[in-house]
């Protein structure tokens, strides 16, 4: 029996199965680019539907994932814990059992990593998380896809993550380690991503750097990252506005990156505080076709998880049409299992 695709961590795959899932995305993002309505003619997830669990709030994920899978033939259902008998203290083992039922696949946006982890234990169906207050790994497949639309393989480049070392900067660690970029990340000492995921990039061999100086971080780099200071889960009375201040992405820092660097950010952003108007209006930002890049990259990933044969065809038809300097960056990966 195939085993059920879950994504949960962006480590969780191995390097061909991101590739085949981010040239599966270029190829529908082409199709749709190109106005070949019906965009996918074969409506391969017809007759399914994803459930949206959605515990905190969210206008793209929510948004590119309802929209992915009406594109491609399939339903939607929304499920806030206001509406579910989680909100009155339904177990999440009991709720995990009925909904794996009714549905054929599952977003998950919580707080609490635990929770994801008790969902995906009793569920019999592939889960996809939406963030929690670990990761945000559904962020970076969109995040590696618009790099490489703009600069082609991320392999061997530099990124530098500036700010807070939040749940998006320890899904850009893992990315680090299995797409084969070097990840400085610039941060104070005491908002550090998790020494857990640090420790696993380096026993993978993962370039990643820590410093304190936001400078130091972006010197050349292709890429320069950043995100809110403060995330939805973290507590509103520990306030690092004053320690993140020096880490500002504003133009002088982005003068310091390569010349042709690209500046992204998640969404969304607040503007004068992670990063300046100048830069995210400016010539180096990318951060709208980044978002736009969840709706493909996200297709791809529901084709993965529930697309059987569908998904072996534009698997196959994806593979054929990637760019060589891709096709090298992927041989030159070792396939590593999950850990
Ligand atoms: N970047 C992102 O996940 O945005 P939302 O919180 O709007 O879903
Ligand atoms: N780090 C942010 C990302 C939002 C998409 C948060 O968790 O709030």
């Amino acid at each position: 029996m195939t085993p059920v695709r879950h994504y949960l961590e962006l480590r969780d795959l191995d390097i061909a199965t991101l590739r085949a899932i981010l040239d599966a995305a270029s190829v529908m993002k082409r199709a749709q680019q190109g106005r070949q309505y019906p965009l996918h003619p074969g409506r391969p997830l017809a007759g399914r539907t994803l459930g949206l669990m959605m515990e905190k709030p969210s206008t793209r994920t929510r948004v590119s994932f309802e929209v992915a899978m009406r594109q491609l033939g399939g339903e939607v259902i929304v499920l806030s814990p206001r509406d579910t008998q989680l909100g009155r203290g339904e177990s999440i083992p009991d709720t995990a059992r009925v909904l794996s039922r009714f549905l054929d696949a599952l977003v998950l946006r919580t707080d609490d990593p635990g929770k994801l982890q008790e969902l995906v234990a009793h569920s019999t169906i592939p889960v996809i998380n939406g963030l929690t207050s670990r990761s945000h790994p559904v962020q970076i497949l969109a995040d590696i896809l618009t790099f490489e639309e703009h600069r082609g393989p991320i392999a061997g480049q530099t990124v530098a993550w500036c700010g807070a070392g939040n749940n998006v900067a320890v899904s850009w660690v893992e990315a680090a380690v299995r797409f084969g970029f070097a990840l400085r990340i610039a941060t104070p000492a005491e908002l550090a991503p998790e020494a857990e995921v640090l420790d696993w990039a380096a026993s993978q061999g993962g370039a990643i750097t820590l410093t304190r100086s936001a400078t130091e971080a972006v010197a050349g780099a292709g890429c320069v990252v950043t995100d809110t200071w403060m995330s939805m889960s973290d507590d509103p009375a520990e306030d690092w506005s004053h320690a993140l201040e020096p880490y500002r992405v504003d133009a002088r820092l982005m003068r310091q990156a390569a010349p042709d660097a690209l500046f992204m950010h998640c969404l969304p952003a607040h503007r004068g505080e992670e990063v300046t108007d100048e830069v995210i209006d400016g010539p180096w930002s990318v951060v709208f076709d980044e978002a736009e890049n969840r709706l493909h990259a996200q297709k791809a990933l529901l084709l993965w998880a529930l697309g059987g044969v569908h998904w072996s065809e534009l698997a196959r038809q994806a593979a054929g049409e990637r760019p060589e300097a891709a096709q090298q960056a992927v041989a030159a990966q070792p396939v590593r299992n999950a850990s």
